[in-house]
């Protein structure tokens, strides 16, 4: 029984065979039950010595199939490791992150250090009548001034692509109503330009206002003053020039000191040590009045810069037709 038994087990070539193997002696109906049954027939004093003898076997037999079960898994893991080679212990592969545009950057840096100084972010539309976009900013049909801004018309007579966040002003105020207003206008402004290093037909810009009772161009003064400390450095200095704009009177542009430590500062300022940042001024009466505000009761101051010019500074960046070539090799630097 034994020599037969494992014979047969030697012959089993895989997991499925053994256990049919394991089956046919110990199953239910198995050959070591049968065995067993005969134990009825046999002479009571050959008894105990059949029983310790078939113990033996059943030891014997079922070591040498658990050793062969564990040697038959043992090799189907082999071959499934050399057919199908997996290194669980080489690293990972780091998913690529993504990371904001760069205009979308200084544009963030430029929303929070307004917020801290109380403003709201107030968003209008890129696709303005002349009216919002000239004439309610004190430039009737025909105004010289005009010729400031190359302007994109539409196929609509009346209707332009802003070239600058100003007719938001007007937006704004309208929407306020009288009360007192303190605003951000961030958005994209088009202009009918030659593409070059300096100028894109399309750019960001983020306009500025507050109205209300008692506003003075020493307000102006110090918001702006406190942005470009944030913005540029807490050592800078402004600097104001007059200036003209249709919509502001007095109308400035203020400079701010660039760092002295900068090696590109001669370049930059052309040996001057200052640079332009923004234009500005106090709101234009016939402004205040076409948002519904009374000039004599309220006074306001606004301005206007482009970010993008602020970030190329920051970094002395000479080309502006960067931010919209998708380039990974700049954008990636940010
Ligand atoms: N809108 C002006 C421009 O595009 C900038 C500006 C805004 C000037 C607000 C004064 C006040 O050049």
């Amino acid at each position: 029984l034994e020599g037969q038994a494992l014979t047969q087990l030697q012959q089993c070539a895989d997991e499925t065979a053994l256990r049919a193997w394991n089956t046919q002696y110990f199953g239910d109906k198995g050959v070591m039950k049968a065995a067993m049954s005969k134990l009825s027939g046999i002479p009571k004093e050959q008894k105990p010595a059949f029983g310790a003898e078939m113990n033996r076997i059943k030891a014997a037999i079922t070591t040498a199939y658990e050793a062969a079960l564990a040697d038959t898994k043992e090799k189907a893991l082999q071959v499934s490791l050399t057919t199908n080679p997996l290194d669980v212990t080489l690293p990972g592969r780091a998913p690529a992150r993504g990371r904001l545009h760069p205009a979308t950057q200084i544009l963030r840096q430029i929303y929070s250090i307004f917020a801290d100084l109380g403003f709201q972010v107030y968003r209008t539309r890129e696709v303005e009548t002349d009216e919002l976009n000239f004439e309610f900013l004190n430039m009737p049909a025909h105004h010289p001034a005009r010729d400031m801004w190359d302007t994109f018309f539409t196929t609509t007579p009346g209707v332009v692509l802003r070239t600058h966040t100003s007719p938001g002003q007007i937006h704004v105020m309208r929407e306020a109503a009288g009360k007192p207003v303190r605003v951000i206008l961030p958005g994209m402004c088009y202009r009918n330009e030659a593409i070059s290093t300096r100028s894109e037909i399309q750019f960001y810009q983020v306009e500025g206002l507050v109205v209300g009772e008692g506003v003075t161009m020493a307000d102006l003064k110090g918001t702006i003053t406190a942005f470009a400390r944030r913005m540029f450095g807490p050592e800078r200095q402004v600097r104001i020039r007059s200036s003209y704009f249709p919509f502001t009177e007095p109308s400035i542009e203020v400079d701010i000191d660039w760092p002295k430590d900068d090696p590109n500062r001669d370049r930059l300022t052309k040996g001057t040590g200052w640079l332009e940042i923004l234009g500005a001024g106090m709101v234009h009466p016939n402004v205040l009045r076409a948002g519904g505000y009374d000039p004599e009761k309220v006074t306001g101051f606004a301005f206007g810069m482009g970010p993008q010019r602020m970030l190329m500074l920051k970094h002395a960046i000479d080309d502006i037709r960067l931010f919209w070539q998708n380039d990974l090799r700049f954008l990636k630097q940010f």
